[in-house]
């Protein structure tokens, strides 16, 4: 049993890691704002954790949680490409800044580990596939800006304090509680919630963009993992977290179709500003390194998520 901190514990990714490290016993502190967490997310298990709500950017707030805690799992950001492509400083000031005072406040309380929500985004259109971590980063938003330079910073932090820090890049993550609601959801649960409202969704481009849609519990367990590998494996280094296949739009739609019974073909839109085209991992390192392997394949999560909603 281990004392865990959670930023961004009330969000899609951060709750399921709440759930999971509760079913095994452990102690939770979540840290979040409920700027884009639920209170519902946690609902089920408000007694068995203990809630910090504050800002990121509050760095006295930050260093206080991390007291007293063993391992942190930092999910919380301001998520999505096109917000910080419509809105750069919110999401500058939660990504980097509140990267920032996750670091300072685990550095200053001897946190053992920091397992870090990075992003696929990182890789922009690098010419090759699979995505290797060893590629140079090409950030092409400035969400993807501040992903990796949260990456950087973790990997300062261990090689100038030694602390032991893992950045799992996540690519499309997808599943139960993803928020389908905003203009900034994920693609997948947006898709799934118009089409069973009977609204035709919108793919922006060709459609034959494609991404290794991952779903979530595949990352919950690479948390779980990266915690536990040995720190000569796993510190100061980054990892590919997704499934290793590379689904396109149109494919998605199709599939959610059918599962959801919907009869309308998409509607075509302009390309969205900041996008990556195509996106597909190479996951070799995690498994030598963490042992990590995908557990639910793209279309048994597909199933799972419109189950869910
Ligand atoms: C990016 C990152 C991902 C990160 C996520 C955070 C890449 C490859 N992935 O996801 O690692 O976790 O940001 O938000 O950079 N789309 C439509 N119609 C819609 C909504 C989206 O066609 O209504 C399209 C988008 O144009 C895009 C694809 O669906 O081509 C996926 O979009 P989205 O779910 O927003 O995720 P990414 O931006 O790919």
């Amino acid at each position: 049993m281990a004392n865990y901190l959670i930023t961004g514990g009330a969000g899609f990714i951060g709750s399921h890691l709440v759930h999971a490290l509760l079913e095994r016993g452990d102690q939770v502190r979540v840290l979040d704002n409920f700027e884009t967490g639920l209170r519902q997310n946690l609902d089920p298990v408000s007694d068995g954790i203990e809630l910090r709500e504050a800002d990121l950017a509050d760095a006295d707030a930050v260093r206080s949680a991390c007291e007293g805690i063993d391992y942190i799992f930092h999910e919380g950001a301001l998520p999505s490409v096109p917000r910080s492509v419509k809105q750069p400083r919110p999401s500058h000031e939660a990504n980097i800044g509140g990267t920032f005072n996750v670091l300072e406040g685990a550095r200053l309380a001897g946190v053992k580990r920091v397992v870090y929500a990075a992003s696929s985004s990182a890789y922009g259109n690098q010419p090759g596939f699979p995505r290797v971590e060893t590629m140079a980063p090409q950030p092409l938003s400035p969400y993807a800006v501040q992903k990796l330079t949260g990456e950087l910073y973790m990997q300062a932090y261990w090689r100038v304090y030694g602390l032991e820090t893992v950045c799992l890049r996540y690519f499309n993550i997808f599943g139960a509680r993803q928020v389908p609601d905003s203009p900034y959801s994920g693609v997948m649960a947006r898709f799934i919630l118009m089409m069973m409202r009977g609204e035709t969704p919108t793919i922006f481009g060709d459609g034959e963009q494609g991404r290794d849609f991952t779903h979530v519990d595949n990352v919950v367990s690479a948390n779980l993992l990266a915690v536990e590998a040995p720190a000569h494996l796993a510190a100061g280094r980054v990892f590919n977290i997704a499934c290793g296949e590379r689904h396109t739009l149109n494919e998605t739609y199709a599939l959610l179709a059918t599962l959801l019974g919907f009869e309308h073909p998409p509607i075509h839109g302009p390309e969205r500003e900041g996008d990556v085209r195509d996106s597909l991992a190479d996951i070799s390192a995690a498994f030598a390194a963490l042992g990590y392997a995908p557990r639910i394949g793209f279309e048994e999560g597909l199933r799972r998520t419109v189950a869910w909603y």
